[in-house]
């Protein structure tokens, strides 16, 4: 017998330098978002986060979004889609009005959030988020919720991220190609922060850092709030080209042994332990051992971080992330990079991946799943009536048919 019903559903699509990633979530009654579906293609169309062949790329979105649709047993209809890449900029900005009655207002907080987001754009820009950091009611700072607070002026600060015009056209393009709307364009590094933050680092101060395969991005959150991102474009590809630039061996074997024996530390890796590797033309096959390999991935991560660590100098942030740093992304599971990043930056560090969701926590939690995982938990409050409206009777029901075309339609 097939039954046909509505499901909370929410779909994250993360297009990477090195995968696709298609997750499906499911929101439960008591808002928990737990994950019912996941599809995973490696991605060919992407350079440094940006993409340069459309139809590649449109391919490998179509075999993700398959993958996840068979496995959660729904159609997607529309996608949070993750953004990131060297033309991204960002900066903050502060806007002020008069209270109009003595109260602050819905409407005096959008005011507020307007003039601060009212900044000269370069043309060839669109702004993408506008994330108010904290609001200030005659004179009083650190508000988070100034709605319904009494005074006569109104302060805003935000971050704003803005992004290319033609990269953000193209990403759109391509989810668009395969039959998707796209409910919003969010920065890959905010939506991997949802998934793998906890609240108290966001108080205290934390560096969080995205190492994916063609870029590394960078996130500051400071009393809750995010304060400083940037996109470096230097990550995991760059340390496979370097092994196989030193071991003349193809890219794909460079990246098959980076992964099965790479390590950041040399101290962390046997030099008894031989590592056979293939050579490029009819050479001999040779043996290294990994003591070599790591020697060869250190200096890449090195100057990573050391590339962060001057970028935090330069924004003046160094100082505000007194919790330290949490690394996420696929780059970051190499044995090593840890203690690595911890001697380089004279703070605390740990590995980030995704948690507060439930359903495939096995498959998504994993760090290179943080941003997919992230545009689910970001759609989430981007939608907060689906979370707490999902499936009460009355009000629920007339709320789901409102929203409909947004998400999918079960068929079971
Ligand atoms: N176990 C591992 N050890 C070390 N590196 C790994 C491991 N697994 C994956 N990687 C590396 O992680 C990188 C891919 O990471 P990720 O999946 O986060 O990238 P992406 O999101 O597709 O790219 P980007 O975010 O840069 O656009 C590749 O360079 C890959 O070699
Ligand atoms: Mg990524």
């Amino acid at each position: 017998m097939s039954k046909r019903e509505v499901r909370n559903l929410l779909v994250g699509l993360d297009i990477g330098t090195s995968k696709v990633v298609c997750v499906v979530g499911e929101v439960m009654p008591d808002g928990r978002i737990e994950v019912v579906g996941e599809g995973a293609a490696p991605s060919r169309g992407l350079k440094k986060g940006v993409v340069v062949n459309i139809d590649a790329t449109v391919q490998s979105i179509r075999r993700a979004v398959e993958n996840a649709e068979q496995m959660a047993g729904c159609r997607a209809q529309s996608v949070y889609v993750g953004v990131s890449g060297a033309h991204i900029k960002s900066f903050n900005s502060t806007g002020v009005v008069p209270v109009r009655n003595r109260e602050v207002h819905e409407r005096d907080v959008e005011a507020v959030i307007d003039a601060a987001r009212a900044m000269a754009i370069p043309a060839d820009q669109r702004i993408l988020h506008v994330v108010p950091q904290e609001f200030v009611v005659d004179g009083q700072d650190g508000i988070h919720e100034p709605v319904g607070m009494s005074g006569v002026r109104l302060e805003a600060h935000v971050h704003m991220v803005t992004g290319s015009l033609s990269a953000t056209q193209n990403l759109q393009k391509c989810v668009e190609s395969c039959g998707l709307r796209v409910d919003k364009l969010i920065l890959q590094h905010l939506a991997s922060s949802y998934a793998v933050l906890m609240p108290d680092e966001r108080d205290l101060g934390v560096c969080m850092v995205d190492i994916g395969g063609g870029t590394s991005d960078i996130a500051v959150f400071k009393g809750g709030s995010v304060r400083h991102t940037a996109v470096l474009p230097i990550a995991g590809d760059q340390v496979t080209n370097d092994i196989s630039v030193a071991f003349r061996t193809p890219v794909p074997y460079a990246e098959e042994i980076k992964v099965r024996f790479g390590c950041a530390l040399p101290e962390f890796a046997a030099s008894d332990e031989m590592i056979e590797v293939k050579s490029v033309g009819e050479m001999p096959e040779r043996l290294l051992s990994r003591h070599t390999l790591a020697e060869v991935i250190k200096p890449r991560y090195e100057e990573l971080f050391r590339f962060i660590r001057k970028e935090l100098h330069r924004s003046d942030f160094y100082d505000v992330i007194a919790s330290g740093l949490v690394l996420t992304g696929g780059s970051a599971q190499m044995p090593g990079v840890r203690e690595l990043a911890e001697a380089v930056f004279e703070l605390p560090v740990r590995l980030g991946a995704p948690q507060n969701i439930q359903g495939l926590k096995d498959v998504v939690r994993n760090p290179a799943y943080s941003t997919a995982v992230g545009l689910l938990l970001y759609g989430a409050q981007d939608q907060p009536k689906l979370a707490v409206r999902g499936t009460d009777g009355g009000a629920g029901a007339g709320y789901l048919l409102g929203r409909i075309s947004n998400w999918f339609k079960g068929n079971f």
